[in-house]
Formats: C-alpha cells, structure tokens, sequence
C-alpha cells in the first residue's frame, strides 16, 4: 500500500448492510488515504445520498456476488476489498441453497476476482457461528483460527460461514493476496427473533 495522499482505492461489498453502512461511515472519518470508495450491494440505501464524503469519491454499485462478473467489474482497480456481503440467516428461514450461493459461491467470486484483476488486500467478515456448537461444549477460550475445537455444523448459515472462511484462509498467498478473517464475538448483531 502506497502511504500518504488520497491515493486508495477500496470495495465494500454488501456496504448497504447493518455493518456495511458502519464501515462506509467509519472508513468515510478514519482512512486519510481514501481516494475511492465503492458500496456494493444488491440493494442501494438511500442514505447514500445524503453522504459528506468530502474529496472521496463515493461509487455505489448496485450487483449480485453471486454474478462473477459483477464481482469482477467491482473490483478491478481496487487496493482493498472489505468482504461483508451475506445472507445472515440465524433463524433457519431462507433456502439452503441460497444461503450458500450467496455466502460461499458469493465469497468464492471475491476471491477469484481478487486474484484475477489484482487486488492484494481481502478482509473477510466471518461470524462466531462459524466455531460452533461443539457438541462436546468443550470452552473456546483465547483461541483464534488455529485453535483445534471439534465444530459439527447442522445449520445452514453457521456452514457457509464456516465454509467461506475456510476459503478465504486457503486463498491467502495466492498470487500477490493478503487476506484476513474477521470473527465478530461477543457485541455482535442480531435481529429479534420471528415472532
Ligand atoms: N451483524 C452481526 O452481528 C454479524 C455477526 C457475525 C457476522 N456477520 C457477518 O457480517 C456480514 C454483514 O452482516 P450484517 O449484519 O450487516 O447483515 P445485513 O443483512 O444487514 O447486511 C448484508 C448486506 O449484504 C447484502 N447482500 C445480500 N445478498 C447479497 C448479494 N447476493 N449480493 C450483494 N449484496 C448482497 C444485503 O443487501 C445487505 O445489505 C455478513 O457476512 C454476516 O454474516 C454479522
């Protein structure tokens, strides 16, 4: 990454999310290199409008990441691509088949468009679901992604998570990549339950 000046470009996908307004706003206040940032989402928010991004350039992009070539055209140019596009589903209520097209084929279209137009810096937003439940209830205390822990997926959301992110630690190294893996823990979001 090139330091100083506005010379940076960055891709958040699925931006118009819960978290993904979040790192707009955050990366928006806190990235004094930030010289482009594209919003990736399946559905644009309104409020992107009424965003003061200064001298940013802000670049919504209404797209899928289950279309590759989407994907791709999002990305192609960019220095770092913030991953948080998904389907949360933690209450069982969406088509497994679409959570995982969406999680894993989703997150496998990232990757490859990362390493196909260029782009080194890939954060993957991950989630606890993707260490549990040990059937064992065996305690999962300072750990990280090296921690052996003997995880039995049942639920569809939980498995992609899991999934994805063991795609993602398999891609780091490829070609020029330097990825990394979020786990939100404890603070983390949820919506309240179906009634
Ligand atoms: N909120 C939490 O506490 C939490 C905890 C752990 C992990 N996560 C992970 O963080 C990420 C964001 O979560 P969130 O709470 O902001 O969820 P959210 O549902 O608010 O946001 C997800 C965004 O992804 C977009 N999206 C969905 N399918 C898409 C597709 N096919 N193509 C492009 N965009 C698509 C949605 O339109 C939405 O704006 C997810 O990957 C989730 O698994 C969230």
């Amino acid at each position: 990454m090139t330091d100083g000046g506005r010379n940076l470009v960055y891709l958040v996908t699925g931006g118009c999310g819960f978290l993904g307004e979040h790192m707009i706003r955050t990366l928006l206040e806190m990235e004094p290199r930030l010289k482009e940032l594209r919003v990736f989402d399946l559905h644009l928010g309104p409020w992107l409008e009424a965003l003061n991004p200064g001298s940013v350039q802000v670049t919504p992009i209404q797209g899928d990441v289950t279309r590759a070539e989407d994907v791709v055209a999002a990305v192609a140019g960019t220095d770092v691509v913030i991953h948080m596009a998904g389907l949360v589903d933690v209450w069982g209520q969406n088509d497994p088949e679409v959570i995982h097209r969406v999680n894993v084929q989703g997150t496998q279209n990232v990757i490859e468009a990362c390493v196909q137009t260029g782009t080194r810096f890939l954060v993957y937003t991950s989630s606890m679901e993707a260490l549990g439940p040990n059937k064992k209830r065996q305690p999962f205390y300072r750990g990280n992604e090296d921690t052996p822990y003997e995880v039995i997926h049942t639920e569809p959301y939980p498995r992609s998570k899991a999934l994805a992110e063991r795609l993602v630690l398999e891609a780091n190294g490829r070609k020029a990549m330097l990825l990394g893996c979020i786990h939100w823990q404890l603070e983390s979001w949820a919506p309240d339950p179906p009634q």
